[in-house]
């Protein structure tokens, strides 16, 4: 119990302790609170009525939602919120409910952004059992949106908020006139004043799953009329998404209640979505083989000078022996990386060797290979004018312009690169 849950919050109907607001709606408020009887954590819903809404309507949606919490009650299903109580207060009635730790669907797209076709896949089907055992009750959800299903941080898929259904064949509970629902998710026949069936919540499925793949829902106009328009005379834009899934949300979004594509057909191709093989995540981290260097480029390509074409060759060679060294058994070694793309997942990767540059920066090596030569060659060219000098008795510098002729520079490198005597070293 949080110290905002203490003994100071609001104690409603003698016994649930109001602490924190869990969120706001348009039909009211959800509070975090404490029933102090049974010593458990509960979410409590506070309904308030529009301010046009008279007293004789009042009474009557505080009915209808009386009895609509005990319908809901009778929902077997994992996914259902429960509801434990509902009491009336301020003349206004309060639904009992299990309180879910988590977030709702909304705020998680919002937040993180879309769902892999996979978990949207899950959380349709997850919607679709409830939605299958309130149907068998003969009770409509009529509000089935992404701020109405909760996702628990155990990852629970729980929908909520019957609190506008309604009971099929109730005398008792008389039509408000006022179409309430979320216009996005609101389905043609709905719209167009129809009586909704099954098909209506099936409808509203197919706009949460699109929303949730999409981030955005099918039809969204700006005010509710040019929205509810859209919904009963345009088509949709086709969700990015592909295979079953996409089917799924095609048969669903059909707007004839008739022809839409009914529980059976789009548990089928949710079960199909769930087992299909997962696009890998481009921001997941896998071992993948490390592309060849990069063949240079045009504006990098400049000619080289036969003794840079010598130099390079000796770097290479230096670095080769290096490795050569370092690894004598050629292995796979594992690099992690983060790829920016999304390459298809194969079966196996080609058993690739990462370079020592994969290892090392390749500047770096860089930097201590041409150290190395430098020293080496410095070293050789020392040893070389001194044995010149010894043959010649001239100073250096003075047999060429360079101090050394191109063919004994060459020499000397392929020495480095071969390890041979080179032709010179044999005649001197
Ligand atoms: N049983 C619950 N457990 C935990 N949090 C809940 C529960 N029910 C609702 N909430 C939180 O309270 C927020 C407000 O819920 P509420 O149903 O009042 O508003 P809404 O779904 O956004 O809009 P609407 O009134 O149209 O349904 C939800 O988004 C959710 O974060
Ligand atoms: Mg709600």
């Amino acid at each position: 119990m949080t110290q905002a849950q203490g003994t100071t919050g609001r104690l409603l109907a003698d016994r649930y302790r109001l602490g924190e607001v869990l969120g706001k709606g348009g039909m009211g408020t959800v509070w975090r609170a404490v029933d102090e009887t049974l010593g458990r954590t509960v979410a409590v819903k506070e309904l308030r009525f529009p301010g046009n809404v008279d007293d004789d309507e009042k009474r009557r949606l505080i009915t209808r939602t009386l009895r609509e919490a005990k319908a809901t009650a009778r929902i077997r299903a994992n996914g259902a919120v429960t509801v434990f109580d509902v009491v009336e207060e301020d003349r206004r009635p309060w639904i009992v409910m299990e309180l879910v730790e988590g977030r709702s669907l909304s705020d998680a797209i919002r937040a993180d952004g879309p769902l892999p076709p996979r978990r949207a896949a899950e959380v349709g089907l997850a919607v679709l059992d409830v939605l299958r055992a309130a149907h068998r009750e003969g009770i409509l959800h009529r509000d089935v949106k992404p701020s109405n299903v909760l996702i628990a941080d155990d990852g629970r898929v729980v929908l909520t908020d019957f609190g506008i259904a309604q009971v099929e064949g109730d005398p008792s509970v008389t039509s408000t006139g006022m179409l309430v629902g979320a216009p996005s998710y609101i389905s043609p026949e709905r719209a167009r004043g129809q009586k909704p069936g099954p098909p209506s919540d099936l409808w509203s499925l197919g706009a949460l799953l699109y929303a949730v793949v999409e981030g955005r829902p099918p039809y969204d106009k700006g005010s509710a009329i040019a929205t509810l328009t859209a919904v009963m005379t345009e088509p949709v834009d086709p969700p990015k998404v592909t295979g079953p899934l996409a089917d799924a949300i095609h048969g669903l979004l059909i707007k004839d209640p008739v022809k839409r594509l009914d529980e059976p057909g789009v548990r089928e191709l949710l079960k199909e979505a769930v087992n299909a093989p997962e696009a890998p995540d481009a921001e997941e981290t896998r071992m993948m083989a490390i592309p060849a260097d990069p063949q240079p480029t045009p504006t990098d390509a400049r000619p080289l000078s036969f003794q840079q074409e010598k130099m390079l060759g000796a770097l290479r060679a230096l670095t080769n022996a290096a490795t050569a060294k370092s690894d004598p058994e050629p292995k796979l070694k594992p690099v992690a990386v983060t790829s920016p793309f999304s390459p298809t997942r194969t079966s196996g990767f080609p058993p690739a060797r990462a370079p020592l540059s994969d290892v090392v920066p390749r500047r770096t090596l860089v930097i201590v290979v041409t150290v190395v030569v430098l020293a080496v060659l410095g070293a050789i060219i020392g040893t070389a004018f001194a044995a010149d000098r010894a043959v010649s008795g001239q100073r250096p510098g003075a047999s060429h312009a360079s101090g050394m002729p191109d063919d004994r520079v060459a020499d000397l490198l392929q020495h480095v690169q071969t390890g041979q005597p080179t032709g010179h070293e044999h005649v001197s």
